[in-house]
């Protein structure tokens, strides 16, 4: 099978951009990732390096897989170093003007037939693809996290993708071992406008004294068969990811009240008080075990 993408260069070597690697890599392309934090592009090869060797461990590949697949990745200094690239992966942070100005420059850098899209999880499409002179070769390929555990990806339309821009990465997420979604380009595409019922509504309910984040998470998890409540969802994403979700959301549906961002985020957010990444969160993580929050 001929992979659809031979060269995937991936700009932001962060959670993200290391887990789209890592599948961009076991579905044959060759990966170039770039960061404009010193040392950071090589460091995601080192823990996909660690990964990968964790896997032979446990028999899941052979070595002469491992070694290949390492060899398939590679971290390159700056965006320059792209020029060859047939898709470009952007998963940098969630900021409309960087994102655009990132774009703009990759135009200049990679040849006109290829394909450039974002990880971004709540900015238009539309609105970043306007920065650039060709919008129609520029889509949402919006993963979840963990990448390689969450096996499904958002193809998004912005109002001037071509459609076989968007077949083409759909064809790419199947390589990738992904079920692949095309959506419109809408405030929070389909995931994370469905996931206002979850979470938002969930923070409502918490702030109105209905229940604790325990007993909403038990129910939600035990009795409604979800695989995490929403307080350990947003635990596991960082309220620094995803109350700023909440907030374009809300801005993008003209401050809808259904869609309003919780206080009670915003006060987290503002203690640095995250979730796992901050050893607490709607739950406390010493040494990475769940205990419930005192
Ligand atoms: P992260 O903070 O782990 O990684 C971002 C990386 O981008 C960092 O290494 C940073 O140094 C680098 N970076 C920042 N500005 C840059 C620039 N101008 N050029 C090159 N590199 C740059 O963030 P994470 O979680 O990987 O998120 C990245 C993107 O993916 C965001 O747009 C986010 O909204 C989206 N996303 C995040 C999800 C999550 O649950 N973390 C889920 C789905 C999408």
């Amino acid at each position: 099978m001929t992979v659809n993408f031979s060269n995937v260069a991936i700009v932001g070597a962060g959670a993200m951009g290391r887990g789209i690697a890592q599948m961009a890599a076991q579905a044959g392309s060759e990966v170039w990732l770039v960061d404009s934090m010193t040392g950071a592009a090589e460091r995601a090869k080192v823990t996909l390096t660690e990964q990968w060797g964790k896997l032979h461990d446990k028999g899941k590949i052979e070595a002469t897989e491992r070694d290949a697949l390492i060899a398939r990745v590679h971290a390159v200094a700056t965006t320059r170093d792209l020029a060859h690239c047939d898709l470009v992966i952007e998963a940098i942070i969630e900021d409309l003007e960087v994102k655009r100005q990132l774009f703009r420059e990759l135009e200049d850098i990679v040849a006109p037939s290829a394909v450039l899209a974002t990880n971004t999880s709540s900015l238009s499409v539309t609105a970043i693809g306007k920065a650039l002179g060709k919008p129609e070769r520029f889509a949402g390929f919006h993963f979840f996290n963990p990448v390689p555990l969450m096996k499904v990806v958002e193809v998004v339309a912005g109002f001037r993708t071509a459609a076989d821009v968007c077949s083409r990465l759909a064809g790419f997420a199947v390589q990738m071992g992904h079920k692949a979604v095309q959506t419109k380009d809408t405030p929070g595409f389909i995931v994370n406008h469905a996931g206002r019922a979850y979470n938002t509504e969930a923070l409502r309910i918490a702030s109105e004294g209905v229940a604790d984040f325990a007993t909403i998470d038990r129910i939600l998890r035990d009795q409604a068969g979800f695989r995490l409540g929403p307080f350990e969802l947003l635990d596991l994403t960082g309220l620094d990811v995803s109350h700023p979700v909440m907030e374009s959301i809300y801005r993008q549906y003209y401050e809808e009240p259904r869609y309003r961002p919780s206080a009670i985020a915003a006060q987290r957010v503002a203690a640095g008080v995250l979730g796992r990444k901050s050893a607490e969160g709607f739950y406390r993580y010493p040494d990475g075990v769940m205990q419930v929050a005192a």
